[in-house]
């Protein structure tokens, strides 16, 4: 995945954006939905955003 691509296209919400709420302490998909937003529209994006963060906390 590249960092500028959308992760959740009713919010815009990149990979980066998600990746900076994991270092900025996210810890769950319902913190990056604080953080960013993303999730919060349709929810469809919600399975890729817990594998983004199931990757991104493996790190
Ligand atoms: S794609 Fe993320 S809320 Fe719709």
């Amino acid at each position: 995945m590249n960092e500028d691509d959308i992760i959740c296209p009713c919010t815009g919400v990149t990979a980066r954006d998600v990746m900076d709420a994991v270092k900025n302490g996210a810890n769950t998909v319902e913190d990056i939905e604080a953080a960013t937003s993303a999730g919060t529209v349709c929810g469809a994006c919600i399975q890729d955003l817990e594998a983004l963060l199931a990757k991104l906390k493996t790190k």
